[in-house]
């Protein structure tokens, strides 16, 4: 979701916690050519730059020499030496089509609405489809392949057949409704008509579609057998601590063991036994409660209500609960309404089955998922694995993604068995290591060091916390923001994906941006800089000052002894997001050029395969000069830069200074934009086929700054991506995945 006009990232972390200045991929598709009615046409209507060098590098031939008398020893052509970041850079651009570097190829790959149940009718765009649980969902997010064999069992070694894993996150809403799915754009009062919300529910959760390459070209399988649409309806288990909890008892669930589906589904994790992690985000805004509900309850709950961002008299983003009378709309209503005492009358308790890692076993649709409520309960992104070592604890590094909120790690009690990694029922292994741990929280330090401290009800600074009260350990993970409240974690800009930088370990964070950044803070919310949270900046966007750390930065931390299981660790900041024209003393900390400049990194991921760092961006400070963008990274190491001292001045005067570590500049051959996408969209989710030759990315909600008034006049959309690319009907903007192939038949990013 796009930044700054984002909605829904909350910020409800008024604690007075210190901060830290206190503690201190072939050639061209030829399935979107043949979408075209030529060639030609369709090569410029397909949006990419870079087709002009289609075919032209195939490598020639190589002919054997004529015989000759006496015959030689042919002297070997030296293999081609592969670089890493070997493409020009791709500048900054609000064109609306998707552009990467020359010599690679951008094809459409599935779509919004694209059906994926035999028997689903092809797609209208127009606002007339409605099935949506049989068809591709929304707002594409993190995404993971897993490859399929000839046979169709799972390999990890497949790069031409496999299924994707997709995160349909939201819809694109204006007032309510949603834009594009309906004929006129929807209904934007209450109540909501029921038919608009049951597609309006449909197009999230998650999807699993297969995908296979025929010749250079990728297509999806539409009527693949294990094809899967999981919605916000789909029975799911809750497993770990907070099953059974009275925490989670509702009328759904009287013994507080399952719920309903999954929602607004973020960053991604891939379990190391094959399994899919998917992170809940920002799933409390789609919930209303009562003007009148804090006195119904009368209890703590009204506490951990507000912590997570419902407030008494909220009100929800779509209205579905004005649905009707059925029971599967009730539940988007968290009043309390009924005389029970344990909440088994009515949905008070529904925010509670919200909020989780949930587990996916992407191979068989057979398997219910499962929410491991060990890893708390938080807006979740990613959930990156640290290395995995037989006979040691797995660690999993998070965030949750909201204005002043905390960076998790949960470390598993079961200790690694590399048997685990071929087994057939992932679920199982699921539950013997994400089921018990310990969950900790990051506190920074001034000095460059830092600690992961344990959430745990034997904790006294928990136990007797004055701002709410624990019952047990699993109320611990249901209101981890409070129990990291109580510990004095350090507040974030916003932590969004995180991921392991398998040459080292190195766990990277992108911090997307804070608005609430200043150094002249007085209000509960606001912050000043610290050292891992250093900038607090104008930014100029037309005649907007943005205020805060508009541009985002990405943090880097190492573990200290004990690895995963560490308890301390260092850290420095990896990349500064800014204008390469900004003050290079205050903004601009990293030096970046035009080549390499960008704001608010939000997608980040290592390549497994090029140990590349790809980092995407979800952008609303610097679009009037770019859409949305993917760069490609090599970055060193913590401490390969320098400290640096950011010297602020109060407004009513009075000098403030904050030191920094910034790592080691970048230089024009370790940080290169690689991909600019349609107007409106973000760039987000990525998963690459084993040989390195296929990417796969989201283009998400490209065209959401269309006014719903002109919803009946395409001429005035924002983007018509990808129908402009020749993709499907329609003019309405459609999220998409695409995949991306290099010419050469190369390894992407290289
Ligand atoms: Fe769904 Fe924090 O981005
Ligand atoms: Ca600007
Ligand atoms: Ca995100």
């Amino acid at each position: 979701m796009t930044k700054p006009i984002d909605s829904h990232d909350s910020d409800t972390n008024d604690t007075s916690n210190p901060h830290f200045s206190t503690v201190l991929e072939a050639r061209m598709s030829r399935r979107n050519l043949l979408r075209g009615s030529m060639a030609s046409a369709a090569t410029a209507a397909l949006g990419v730059v870079g087709l002009s060098g289609c075919g032209g590098s195939d490598p020639a031939p190589t002919t054997p020499p004529a015989t000759q008398v006496p015959p030689v020893t042919p002297v070997p052509t030296p293999a081609p030496v592969e670089k890493l970041l070997a493409f020009s850079a791709v500048s900054k651009s609000l064109a609306d089509m998707v552009t990467v570097p020359a010599g690679y190829t951008a094809s459409v790959l599935i779509a919004l609405g694209d059906p994926i149940v035999n028997g689903a009718t092809a797609f209208k765009n127009d606002g007339s489809d409605a099935d949506f649980d049989n068809r591709s969902g929304d707002h594409h997010d993190g995404m993971e392949f897993y490859g399929l064999s000839g046979t169709g069992t799972a390999s990890n070694s497949s790069s031409d057949r496999g299924l994707l894993a997709i995160n349909h996150e939201a819809t694109t809403d204006e007032k309510l409704s949603s834009h594009f799915l309906h004929a006129n754009g929807g209904t934007s009062s209450l109540p909501r008509p029921a038919a608009e919300v049951d597609r309006e529910v449909a197009v999230h959760g998650l999807a699993v579609v297969e995908v296979k390459k025929t010749g250079n070209a990728w297509t999806y399988v539409k009527d693949s057998a294990f094809n899967r649409r999981v919605t916000p309806l789909t029975e799911v288990e809750l497993s770990g601590p907070v099953r059974g909890n009275a925490l989670a008892v509702t009328k759904y669930s009287a013994n507080g063991t399952k719920t309903r589906g999954t929602l607004n589904n973020c960053g991604t994790g891939r379990t190391p036994w094959g399994s899919y992690l998917s992170g809940e985000e920002n799933w409390a805004g789609y919930f209303v409660r009562s003007a009148s509900d804090d006195a119904a309850r009368n209890d703590k709950s009204v506490a951990s209500l507000k912590r997570y961002g419902r407030n008494q008299g909220a009100t929800s983003r779509h209205g579905w609960e004005t649905g009707g009378a059925d029971d599967k709309y009730a539940r988007w209503d968290l009043s309390r309404k009924g005389a029970s005492l344990d909440g088994s009358d009515d949905y008070r308790n529904e925010l509670n089955a919200l909020g989780y890692i949930i587990e996916m076993d992407p191979y068989d649709k057979t398997r219910a998922l499962k929410k491991r409520t060990a890893l708390g309960r938080y807006a979740h992104e990613s959930a990156a694995f640290g290395p995995v070592v037989a006979g040691q604890p797995l660690a999993v590094y998070m965030g949750d993604d909201s204005r002043n909120e905390y960076i998790y790690k949960f470390v598993s009690s079961a200790t690694w068995n590399a048997a685990d990694a071929q087994a057939n029922d992932r679920i199982a292994i699921g539950d013997k290591y994400l089921d018990a741990g310990k969950l900790y929280v990051a506190k920074f330090n001034a000095d460059g060091s830092g600690a992961w401290v344990e959430l745990a009800i034997a904790n006294p600074a928990i136990a007797t916390y004055a701002g709410y009260a624990f019952a047990d350990q699993a109320d611990v993970l249901v209101n981890a923001r409070l129990a990291a409240d109580a510990v004095g974690a350090t507040k974030m800009d916003r932590p969004e994906w995180c991921s392991v930088n398998p040459k080292n370990g190195e766990i990277y964070y992108s911090l997307t941006n804070n608005s609430n950044r200043t150094i002249d803070a007085s209000g509960s919310s606001l912050l000043v800089p610290d050292a891992a949270n250093p900038r607090a900046y104008t930014d100029m966007k037309g005649a907007s000052a943005q205020k805060g750390n508009p541009n985002g930065h990405i943090l880097r931390m190492k573990e200290g002894s004990g690895a995963g299981a560490a308890t301390a660790f260092t850290w420095d900041v990896y990349l500064f997001g800014a204008e390469a024209t900004a003050d290079s003393g205050t903004i601009n900390l990293s030096a970046l050029t035009a080549d390499q400049d960008f704001s608010s990194p939000d997608g980040l991921a290592f390549s497994p395969y090029t140990g590349i760092c790809w980092i995407q961006t979800d952008d609303g400070a610097y679009t009037d000069v770019t859409n949305c963008m993917m760069l490609a990274a090599i970055p060193g190491q913590v401490g390969d830069g320098a400290k640096a001292t950011l010297n602020y001045t109060k407004a009513g005067g009075g000098a403030v200074a904050v030191d920094t570590f910034v790592g080691k500049k970048p230089t024009a051959d370790t940080l290169k934009r690689f991909l600019v996408g349609p107007v409106g969209s973000e760039i987000t989710g990525i998963t690459e086929t084993p040989d390195g030759k296929s990417m796969f990315i989201n283009i998400q909600h490209p065209g959401e700054t269309t006014a719903l008034a002109n919803i009946g006049d395409p001429t005035k959309y924002t983007s018509q991506w990808p129908s402009n690319a020749g993709y499907g009907a329609g003019k309405r903007p459609r999220s998409s995945t695409i995949v991306i192939t290099k010419n050469d038949g190369g390894r992407i990013g290289t």
